[in-house]
């Protein structure tokens, strides 16, 4: 049974999604930990709803990036985690912390990578017009959402589209997307060679 830590600085939906699919039995691996970088976030109280423990990892208690990356690197060697789940978590992970995980840590982003990375990918996608978007699981490397592709799942952007229902339909997509990607790692099924993921089953 994997040990997985989800990070997350926000509401915690996909948080949520995920301890639901682990208590269903979707997922062949345990959540063993939720950290944020965020006293007020709702994931922290989500994870404790859920008998969850849940971390807060101030930002202000740290002098840099690297000693804040230490000690996350340190609560999650402490709680002997096989998975790093960034659910929200935004904030950049320095090159060291990437490193001592390496294929270790999954994202998910709200847009088709490579297009529209970064902050706002579902507006950037709404301004820019396109006619289909939805979101991506990779595995995290040293760039900005450019770690090797797991997952994808296409939604399309329909006339009279908001920010808020395109995000909304998005959020639906990831906490479909996201649980199978963990369950995928949990059991041994992702291969990565050089950019590409291989899914066994
Ligand atoms: C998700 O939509 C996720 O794709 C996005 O933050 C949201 C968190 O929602 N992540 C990024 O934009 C990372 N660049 P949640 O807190 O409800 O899970």
């Amino acid at each position: 049974m994997k040990n997985i830590a989800v990070l997350a600085s926000g509401v915690g939906s996909n948080l949520e999604a995920i301890l639901e699919a682990v208590e269903r039995g979707e997922v062949a691996g345990r959540v063993v930990l939720a950290i944020s970088d965020q006293v007020e976030a709702a994931a922290l109280e989500k994870a404790r709803g859920h008998r969850i423990k849940a971390l807060f990892l101030s930002p202000k208690n740290y002098n840099s990036r690297e000693e804040y990356d230490q000690a996350l690197f340190d609560q999650l060697k402490k709680t002997q985690v096989d998975l790093v789940v960034l659910a929200g978590f935004m904030r950049l992970l320095s090159t060291y912390f990437i490193r001592s995980f390496p294929l270790q840590i999954m994202n998910i982003h709200p847009s088709l990578l490579p297009a529209f990375p970064g902050l706002d990918g579902v507006e950037q996608a709404l301004n820019y017009g396109v006619k289909v978007t939805g979101c991506t699981v990779h595995f995290v490397d040293e760039g900005l959402d450019s770690g090797p592709i797991i997952l994808q799942e296409a939604v399309p952007v329909i006339q009279n589209e908001t920010i808020m229902t395109l995000q909304q339909r998005i959020h639906a997509a990831e906490h479909r997307l996201y649980p199978i990607a963990i369950d995928l790692f949990c059991r041994g099924k992702l291969q990565v060679e050089g950019r590409r993921c291989f899914i066994f089953d």
